[in-house]
């Protein structure tokens, strides 16, 4: 569709800009709380909220604070909760068993979690870098990331969380199989209603560094990630990655990060028509408070326009640490 307009002065588009009202009636797209998933960063302890130096006015919080957020989410409408927990060196180790601890730190949230704020949809990470003494996703052997034997221990990883009753798993690991071994594994354990959102076009991006701090990877990580993660010169690769995924068994599917990626949040949701998210990731969140907070933009408008942008791509949703207030914001305060 080529639209057309009649040339001035029969048309006048400010008319349409000329009052909040007729703005309102033809925005093309718009945010809700319920468009919005929260990453919330959980540690051990009671009573604890300890702030991310390098994302201001993220905390790490204890299990009963997660619950309190969860709680506030819910109360804002906020439709899920994202858990990603901070682990401490004794926790990291070469076999990554805490991974699947049915105790760990990220089931006893979700069971936490599920028991006060039932609504609440719990979404847990499976990737084995919180628990790898290397930092990395996967087992590494003679310094290369081992594929097929850390998709077993992703399936190990992926099922307990089930069991403790995340609604939502999301394999962020971007090991080649993973999706359809945790799909079968799922289907052969009875958890036949839990979703799966894959990572699937995750790019190997410099936008992480702050989300590696707040989880206690970034002394731990040898290396990089370009064995696994997206080359980000690539958007073809991110199509065939999705597309794979979903017929692997992916309910939904995630490009991350989002800003610098929104020509494919684009081009993936146009394709493929699958429930389509963008992360905004750490880097991004840190980048718009660290401007706000000198004085430099106007934070809120930043915020709520860096939101806005993943509608207008075509996203059905998005994970961002500004959830919270984004959703204050909308609910008028
Ligand atoms: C790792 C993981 C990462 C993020 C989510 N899961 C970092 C990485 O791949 O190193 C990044 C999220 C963010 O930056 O906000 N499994």
């Amino acid at each position: 569709m080529t639209p057309v307009q009649a040339p001035f002065p029969q048309s006048r588009p400010r008319r349409l800009r000329a009052s909040p009202a007729r703005r309102a009636l033809v925005a093309e797209t718009r945010l809700a709380p319920a468009d919005l998933i929260w990453p919330v960063f959980v540690r051990d302890g009671n009573a604890v909220e300890e702030p991310v130096a390098s994302m201001p006015g993220v905390v790490r919080r204890s299990i009963d604070r997660v619950v309190e957020a969860a709680r506030e989410a819910a109360d804002l409408g906020i439709p899920a909760i994202c858990l990603f927990p901070y682990t401490g060196a004794e926790q990291r180790t070469a076999d990554c068993a805490e991974a699947w601890n049915p105790d760990n730190l990220s089931n006893r949230a979700t069971r936490a979690i599920k028991a006060a704020v039932p609504e609440i949809a719990v979404m847990t990470d499976v990737a084995l870098d919180p628990y790898s003494d290397t930092g990395h996703d996967g087992f590494v052997e003679g310094g290369r990331i081992v594929n097929d034997a850390t998709v077993e221990a992703l399936v190990k990883q992926a099922l307990a969380q089930a069991e403790a009753g995340a609604d939502i798993l999301g394999p962020s690991d971007m090991m080649d199989g993973r999706i359809g071994a945790i799909r079968a594994a799922l289907e052969q354990a009875g958890h036949t209603d839990v979703t799966i959102m894959s990572y699937a076009a995750k790019y190997a991006s410099a936008f992480y560094g702050p989300f590696r701090d707040a989880v206690g990877a970034a002394s731990a990580l040898k290396g990089d990630k370009k064995t696994y993660q997206m080359d980000p010169a690539n958007t073809d690769e991110a199509l065939r990655m999705v597309a794979r995924d979903l017929s692997e068994g992916a309910d939904m599917v995630m490009v991350k990060p989002g800003m610098p990626y929104l020509d494919i949040c684009r081009r993936v949701k146009a394709e493929l028509g699958a429930p389509t998210f963008a992360y905004q990731v750490s880097g991004e969140y840190a980048m718009i408070r660290a401007a706000a907070l000198n004085g430099w933009i106007d934070g809120e408008r930043a915020m709520m326009e860096s939101l806005g942008c993943f509608k207008r791509a075509g996203c059905d949703g998005i994970l961002s640490y500004f959830a919270p207030a984004a959703a204050r914001l909308m609910a008028g305060g």
